[in-house]
């Protein structure tokens, strides 16, 4: 079994409730929790566990605990990858430390640069930030020679890094994919990665996106090893944007597997499918018109849209009880509208509840600087 250090991304309690979800299955456990970071047990690789969860920025391989820095120095030399040939670029990043634990670690790290520099090419990499990021490591080859600190308590959290986001493939599948809709607003797809994984681990479960827009659910379903897939949408436009997006993905990424597409308004989607036909159901439902919300000054002007939105989501639970197993699960985006410090939500739990579901766990927040629509993502099974 490896043992490694997840450092979690800004939204840490989605991120941690994903990594949980995801790693629910034995055999792998979580052995420590901490304000941004997990430590946890599993036989798979770092760059698989990377791959799979949204919301990690960061695998590093548990090496140690230290009670003090001053045996630092010496452990730290042990770990770094010296090459005779090569060039060897090493670096660290801090998590929950001081300022001043930083400059003392930094200068640590200059005394080793200057003890190795004369038998090795040796290149120290640091940014302005404490933590190196996932850019910054990838592009100075740091995979295997950075050195992660965590301060906990009075411990000293160290691993190596052997993964990080892979921010290229992310951004190739969310700015080059043929249909981008951004009038109705973009599901980040790390997001609906998240919420993928929210719903579990197991990858032969029929999963459903009833609102699924230009598909961004459904590609990362694609990505993450579902086989039976499909999308809905009320909208001829969004259909063929889905439809032409997993197109284009299944070509660039080589994939077998072509989820089915089709038009219906979730208001009567158990006309179209067999009861209990769905194992999972994750979706972004439609949240209003982007935009002018965006325009808008004040909350009070939102409430005819709450309205008309609660109205459509209770519609859309009403259809799910039908076409859903009693053992399924719903992972489902309620917007919060927050304008000028005021908030009105659009998720109503007992609504919901009188229509015979449970929440799992608390609702989990998802938003992002200066944008006016905060997102409720929330677990649902049948009561
Ligand atoms: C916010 S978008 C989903 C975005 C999507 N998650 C993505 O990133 O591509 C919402 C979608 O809901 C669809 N929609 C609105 N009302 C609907 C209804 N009654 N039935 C089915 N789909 C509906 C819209 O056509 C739109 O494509």
């Amino acid at each position: 079994m490896n043992k490694y250090i997840l450092i979690l991304g800004q939204s840490t309690d989605l991120a941690r409730q994903e990594a949980t979800n995801w790693l629910g299955s034995s055999p792998n456990k979580i052995l420590e929790t901490g304000s941004n970071f997990l430590i946890i047990e599993s036989e798979s690789k770092a760059k698989e566990i990377m791959k799979n969860l949204g919301g990690t920025i960061k695998v590093a391989r548990l090496l140690d605990k230290l009670k003090s820095l001053e045996d630092l120095a010496s452990f730290w030399i042990k770990n770094i990858p010296l090459s005779n040939e090569q060039k060897t670029n090493f670096g660290f990043s801090l998590y929950d430390g001081s300022h001043k634990e930083y400059s003392i670690i930094q200068s640590i790290a200059l005394d080793i640069k200057r003890e190795l520099k004369s038998k090795h090419k040796i290149r120290l990499v640091s940014s302005r930030e404490e933590q190196l990021s996932s850019v910054i490591v990838t592009k100075n080859k740091l995979i295997g020679s950075e050195l992660v600190v965590i301060k906990k308590d009075e411990q000293w959290i160290l691993g190596i890094t052997e993964a990080v986001q892979d921010f290229a493939k992310y951004g190739l599948r969310d700015m080059k994919r043929p249909n981008r809709d951004d009038k109705s607003g973009m599901l980040p797809p790390k997001l609906a990665q998240m919420m993928l994984n929210l719903a579990g681990s197991e990858r032969n479960k029929t999963i459903l996106d009833p609102f699924c827009g230009s598909g961004t659910v459904l590609q990362e379903a694609m990505l993450l090893g579902f086989e039976k897939i499909y999308g809905t949408d009320v909208s001829d436009k969004a259909v063929n944007d889905a439809i032409a997006n997993t197109d284009w993905l299944i070509k660039t990424f080589n994939l077998k597997i072509k989820p089915k597409i089709n038009k219906i308004n979730i208001k009567s989607i158990s006309r179209s499918f067999s009861n209990e036909y769905f194992d999972l159901i994750v979706s972004e439902p439609y949240m209003g018109d982007a935009r002018f919300i965006q325009r808008q000054k004040s909350v009070a002007h939102l409430d005819k849209i709450r309205n008309e939105l609660q109205e459509l989501y209770n519609d859309a639970f009403e259809q799910f009880k039908k076409i859903l197993k009693k053992s399924g699960k719903i992972v489902f985006i309620f917007p919060i509208f927050d304008i000028h410090d005021k908030q009105l939500h659009t998720l109503d739990k007992q609504i919901i509840q009188n229509l015979g579901f449970e929440l799992v766990g608390k609702p989990l927040i998802y938003h992002r600087p200066n944008q006016k629509v905060h997102r409720e993502i929330t677990i649902w099974k049948i009561k």
